[in-house]
């Protein structure tokens, strides 16, 4: 039975969410993979949800897509690495990820998940769409910083020295 206490404790935890979307409504800067490739899928925008990747919960990447094609099936590729170091990858059902068919208008979003127990410092994911029979769809790459994570700030020379 749900007690007082604990509907104000879910509409506190609902008001806090809502308050943390609109914080962080605003969009992300990105990259195309090959600047000068017309690709089929457009992409229009990316918008990080939190703002912050923190070590250990959830991040939520969203991307803004348009396309004239008609997608039933493909992948998301993600890459994610810290200077020339090669951190995590995977390849995700693109139809897990928004609703197929896909066309015109279409947000695809990626769930990133950073260990705490990855160092704190400067990393970027590359996320790029296949469609069928591995046509290259788009690819984009963005930078961000992870917080919450190891303490120590990952120096690229410091690992070299070590
Ligand atoms: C579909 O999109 C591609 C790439 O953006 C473009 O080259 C092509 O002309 C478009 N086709 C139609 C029918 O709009
Ligand atoms: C990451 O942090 C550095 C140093 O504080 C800052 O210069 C850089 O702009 C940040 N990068 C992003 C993508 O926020
Ligand atoms: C990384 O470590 C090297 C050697 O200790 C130092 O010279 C350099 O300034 C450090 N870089 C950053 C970004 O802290």
């Amino acid at each position: 039975m749900a007690t007082k206490q604990s509907l104000l404790a879910a509409s506190a935890a609902c008001i806090s969410l809502l308050l943390l979307l609109t914080l962080a409504s605003s969009l992300t800067a990105f990259e195309f993979c090959d600047k000068g490739k017309d690709y089929p899928v457009r992409v229009s925008g990316v918008k990080m949800v939190p703002d912050l990747v923190i070590g250990g919960e959830p991040n939520f990447f969203t991307i803004y897509a348009s396309t004239n094609k008609t997608i039933t099936q493909g992948k998301l590729v993600s890459a994610i690495t810290c200077g020339s170091f090669h951190v995590h990858s995977e390849a995700e059902d693109i139809c897990t990820l928004t609703s197929c068919p896909a066309t015109a208008d279409f947000e695809v979003t990626h769930q990133l998940d950073m260990p705490s127990t990855d160092p704190n410092g400067a990393y970027a994911i590359r996320m790029e769409m296949f469609g069928e029979n591995d046509e290259e769809l788009s690819c984009i790459s963005l930078g961000y910083n992870l917080t919450g994570g190891l303490g120590l700030e990952l120096n690229i020379t410091n690992l070299f020295i070590a």
